[in-house]
């Protein structure tokens, strides 16, 4: 979770309520420290637009009944220039109906802000290390998460203020380059490594594997080629980088595709000559020792948290491990970046390992750097096991992406058939490799979901399609009316429940980015999308815009325009496209 001083400040009609009642309850009960938001949305709009129950949840701390406590909280309060008298109703709650001014003032304040009213927080120093996948392997849809997700975090917290240094630690370093450099030589067919390397470089590999599995001399000799590698003998080193260069082209390309971009690549074998450095280190310091030949970290003193089992930081034949680099990658970031935190996106299954690395670092002395694993769930099929193509593999990820502008090009064709082919492709790219990340970073980000084109292309719902369909809606009013609507900004008059509902929650903005950043879920801000989206089909069905009169329709146009940035700003954060018009 971030610090308070790492999210924006956020000044929502809610949230500014929110710190009034906290005043009022600090000056009518001084010992009290209320807990969480005082103020939340209305359960019924009929009693308002916000309501706060504290007095009910601290009725039997403070033995009083909640209506007294209520009266009392009141006395104090002061928001005559927000809201309407606040009511006190049924057994305790305190009903809260916004000014109609108060909501028109702030859309006409916030609109035309290229921030639209979020404040940035101080900027701090983070380093993201996300989508990093093994390299000299094919991306496969299980790296859709890391990638996506990361790439969300990065965009918001980029846009929360802070310098975020995106890094891809590929896992370009293990024993499968022993392999990989005898198939070079052995079996691999260089035109076609040229044309379409990772799956030339997959073949090899396999090729490979069977041959070591009947020929014990044959795997003699992939020992020896690690070996060698790992002691940098020049020709080994040569093939690996090449390997490592095709992999990296392949994995540049599907990045390009996802509009996703790293400032480093500091692979694994990046860290290599600073691991014997690290092991040392830690062995000096007493947080390592040896075992039976190996280095070990135990987490056996009692200011370690139980039942964590030990790291292994060196083989007993002396190779290092993924830890060991994680950990000379900690030492790195934190000494040239200057890092105040420092988030990993991976797989839940990484849980223990990141447990075991971050408890590693703080008896090493990092205690001031916020250490964050940010773990996912599993993509799973309508199985409900890991999600496999109907032949039974993983689904390549590149296939996986020309697959979704497939579908959404097929959609596009039926539904928008006057449209030039050129832009029906690009409809389709926009729409279909959005379909793909939105729906990911609208699960619950520890939960294991079901890949389902059939949702995630769905047009109503909480989808991308929906998303950027509404973005068109609105987005063509505004090429209608005539006005140009960078100039739209009042003044407005709020009436229609509709209208003051779409601009409340439209206004929520802030608080979706803030806590979308301190909880690391990109799923918060597409909720919050989705509400905005949906208040605006509301509105839109009850509240005519360009055939209003003058006055109404300036007020519906400017608040059209707030949605419209609204959507845009959110969508991009996540990574995702809109088009103008679709
Ligand atoms: N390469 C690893 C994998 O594919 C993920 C690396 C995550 N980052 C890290 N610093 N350990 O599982």
């Amino acid at each position: 979770m971030l610090a308070d001083w790492q999210v924006p400040s956020v000044n929502s009609p809610r949230k500014q309520l929110d710190e009034r009642f906290a005043r009022a309850f600090a000056a009518a009960f001084p010992d009290l420290e209320p807990e969480g938001d005082l103020v939340v949305a209305a359960s019924n709009p009929q009693h308002g637009d916000y309501q706060c129950n504290q007095a009910l949840a601290l009725a039997r701390q403070l033995k009083s009944r909640p209506r007294d406590i209520a009266a009392k909280v009141l006395k104090q309060l002061d928001v005559t220039d927000l809201c309407e008298a606040p009511e006190i109703a049924g057994p305790g709650f305190v009903n809260l109906t916004l000014r109609p001014g108060f909501l028109a003032q702030q859309v006409a304040e916030r609109v035309g802000d290229p921030r639209l009213g979020v404040d940035p927080a101080p900027a701090r120093t983070l380093v993201i290390d996300y989508s990093s996948p093994n390299a000299a392997k094919p991306m496969h849809v299980g790296h859709i998460r890391s990638t996506v997700i990361g790439d969300a975090l990065a965009r918001t917290l980029r846009f929360v203020g802070h310098q975020v240094i995106a890094d891809n630690h590929l896992g370009d370093w293990g024993t499968q380059f022993g392999q990989l450099i005898v198939g070079w030589r052995d079996f691999a067919d260089h035109d076609a490594l040229a044309k379409r390397p990772m799956e030339e470089i997959k073949r090899v590999y396999q090729a490979v594997k069977e041959r070591e599995e009947q020929d014990p001399a044959f795997k003699e000799r992939v020992r020896q080629e690690l070996v060698a590698l790992q002691g940098g003998a020049p020709e080994q080193t040569a093939i690996w980088e090449e390997l490592i260069a095709l992999s990296r082209r392949y994995s540049e390309n599907i990045y390009q595709r996802l509009g996703v971009q790293f400032d480093v690549w500091h692979g694994e074998s990046f860290y290599n000559s600073m691991l014997a450095e690290v092991v040392t280190d830690l062995e000096n310091r007493g947080i390592a020792r040896e075992d039976q030949g190996a280095v070990v970290v135990f987490f056996d003193t009692p200011t370690d948290p139980p039942n964590l089992k030990p790291l292994l930081i060196r083989k007993s034949d002396g190779a290092y491990l993924y830890g060991t680099t994680d950990l000379a990658a900690i030492k790195y970031r934190v000494d040239t970046w200057n890092a105040d935190l420092l988030v990993y996106v991976t797989d839940g299954r990484q849980q223990d390992h990141f447990k075991q690395v971050f408890q590693t670092a703080r008896k090493w002395g990092y205690t001031q750097q916020s250490l964050e694993h940010v773990w996912f769930g599993t993509i799973q099929g309508e199985d409900r096991k890991p999600y496999k193509t109907r032949e039974g593999d993983t689904p390549d990820l590149l296939a996986l992406l020309d697959e979704a502008e497939e579908r959404a090009l097929a959609i596009v064709r039926e539904k928008q058939p006057h449209l030039s082919p050129e832009l029906q492709q690009r409809v389709a790219r926009v729409v279909g490799l959005g379909a793909v990340k939105y729906f990911d970073l609208s699960q619950a980000r520890t939960s294991d979901y079901v890949f389902s084109w059939d949702k995630m292309l769905a047009m109503n719902g909480n989808t991308a399609p929906y998303m950027q369909y509404a973005f068109v809606r609105i987005n063509s009013i505004l090429e209608k009316c005539g006005i140009d609507p960078a100039t739209l900004c009042g003044p407005l008059t709020l009436d229609d429940p509709a209208e003051r509902s779409l601009a409340r929650a439209a206004l929520e903005l802030g608080d979706a980015i803030e806590e979308t950043a301190a909880t690391y879920r990109p799923n918060v801000l597409t909720t919050f999308l989705y509400e905005v989206a949906s208040q605006f089909s509301t509105f839109y069905e009850r509240c005519p815009v360009l055939a209003a009169d003058e006055a109404v329709r300036t007020s519906r146009l400017t608040l059209c325009r707030l949605v419209a940035r609204t959507l845009e700003l959110g969508l991009s954060l996540l990574g995702i496209e809109t088009l103008p018009r679709m």
